[in-house]
């Protein structure tokens, strides 16, 4: 008796070293805000993915019951449910990538802006915790406005000693996913054929998509331009809108998070030639982070691609983009400053 409950506590356990033997890359892989709208879809997508050895599930209310449910798929990764701040140092520990939707998300009406106050407190907090727990993690951050919040997580990593630019990705591939899905539709294309590259930011006109450098190579008439810049800067607030109060994009964003997630794990694993986009410390512009194409490699970011020839409009883009980028990254890092 005492040896099989000993068996079932260390099931867990067991299984890890099992896959550890057999070699297969799996990575180590924590959710932090697990339990949200994002983070409940997201859970279910990267216990799919094969490259996932153990799931670390963290929120501060209602992981027991995501976990429960999620750890009953029956696939490879091993899912384990942290509850509350006092968990969150042994969600951490010894994690390889660190996924973060955790925070409020938009209501009719706000701008990404308005999320600040009570966002940034928290990215703050939980990035305290990887400079602690798990410095050399790669970091996805997708808690909004992440114009700001990935310049308060670079400040919180600078003031513990741990800060590698490198390892640090703001998610702005749902914009990505939302530029080639309306990209295909005006050209009557298959979205999975379309590569758009989107630059700036992740708010309003500091998204900027280069209709220019579209793949396969298309042109569009002035009007298509102006259509699908504005349905890309805009499609957050369309689902905002539709959501009528009840959030904002989860579903569409946990699919564009672990498309980026698994991108950066492929590359952890050594894979060459892994190009997405990111908003990432940059010296790309005059700003001090930019989202622009980048080679994610072993150690995160490993090289960041120049924007290329721009149109007229695209240059006029840029400039505004820029704008208000600066704002947002100052407001960012003198957060962390107080
Ligand atoms: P949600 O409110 O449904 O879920 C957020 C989760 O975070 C909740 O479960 C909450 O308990 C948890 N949380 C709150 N404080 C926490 C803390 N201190 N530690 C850990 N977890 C904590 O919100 P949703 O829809 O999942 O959105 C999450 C964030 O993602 C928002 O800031 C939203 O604006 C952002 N977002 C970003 C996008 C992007 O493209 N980067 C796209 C869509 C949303």
């Amino acid at each position: 008796r005492t040896n099989n409950l000993k068996m079932e506590g260390s099931s867990n356990l067991r299984l890890e070293n099992c896959r550890a033997k057999g070699g297969s890359p799996g990575f180590k892989v924590a959710i932090l805000g697990a339990a949200g709208g994002i983070g409940q879809p997201l859970a279910m997508l990267m216990k799919m993915n094969p490259l996932v050895s153990v799931l670390h599930l963290y929120d501060v209310v209602n992981t027991p019951g995501v976990t429960a449910d999620i750890s009953h798929m029956d696939t490879g990764a091993v899912v384990r449910g942290f509850l509350g701040q006092q968990q969150l140092e042994d969600a951490l520990t010894g994690m390889d990538l660190v996924i973060i939707p955790a925070g409020v998300p938009r209501k009719p009406g706000m701008t990404r802006d308005d999320l600040f106050n009570i966002n940034a407190g928290i990215v703050r907090t939980l990035c305290e915790g990887i400079s602690k727990c798990c410095p050399k993690a790669i970091v996805n951050l997708i808690s909004n406005p992440v114009n700001s919040t990935v310049p308060i997580a670079a400040e919180v990593f600078k003031k513990a000693g741990t800060y590698d630019p490198r390892r640090l990705l703001g998610v702005t591939m749902l914009d990505v996913v939302r530029a080639n899905t309306f990209v295909a539709e005006v050209l009557g294309l298959d979205p999975r054929d379309i590569d758009v590259p989107v630059v700036g930011g992740h708010a309003g006109v500091t998204i900027l998509p280069l209709l220019s450098q579209v793949k396969p190579p298309c042109s569009f008439t002035q009007q298509e331009t102006e259509y699908l810049t504005s349905r890309i800067q805009n499609g957050g607030t369309e689902v905002v809108e539709a959501k009528a109060g009840a959030g904002s994009a989860t579903l569409s964003m946990a699919y564009a998070a672990v498309k980026f997630a698994d991108a950066c794990l492929r590359a952890l694993r050594g894979d060459a030639g892994v190009i997405e986009c990111a908003f990432v410390s940059s010296q790309v512009t005059e700003l001090p982070f930019f989202a622009s194409r980048v080679r994610l490699g072993r150690n995160g970011v490993e090289e960041i691609y120049p924007l290329g020839p721009l149109n007229e409009y695209e240059r006029v883009g840029l400039e505004k983009a820029k704008k208000e980028l600066a704002g947002s990254i100052e407001k960012g890092v003198s957060f962390v400053g107080k």
